[in-house]
């Protein structure tokens, strides 16, 4: 699965959003998400995102490791909704990335 990174927060470009085939790509209040079980690996997110903060899952930064976790468990409420326009309940967004203070990333 590609991976959203602590560089979404607060930005929320959403030129990711434009490109997934699957519409996997989830929002939070403060980032968005990619579901690890919808997406396909086409990696046509990755070298939009204006921040640099989507990478394949054997590439994450060493810092941004914890972002694999972040992505998958954003959803454990949440199963599989089968792309973002039929996923009618808020994303919470995940405790690490509430924890990060405004201005961090
Ligand atoms: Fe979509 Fe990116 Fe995966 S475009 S299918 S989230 S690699
Ligand atoms: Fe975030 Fe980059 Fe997408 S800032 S919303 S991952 S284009």
């Amino acid at each position: 699965t590609y991976v959203i990174t602590q560089g979404c927060i607060d930005v929320r470009d959403r030129a990711c959003v434009d490109e997934c085939p699957v519409d996997c790509i989830y929002a939070g209040s403060r980032m968005l998400y990619i579901h690890p079980d919808e997406c396909v690996d086409c990696g046509a997110c990755e070298p939009v995102c204006p921040v640099e903060a989507i990478f394949y899952e054997d590439d994450l930064p060493s810092d941004q490791a914890a972002y694999l976790k972040v992505n998958a468990e954003v959803f454990a409420d949440h199963g599989t909704p089968g792309g973002s326009v039929k996923l009618t309940d808020a994303l919470t967004d995940h405790p690490i990335v509430a924890a990060v203070p405004p201005g961090v990333p």
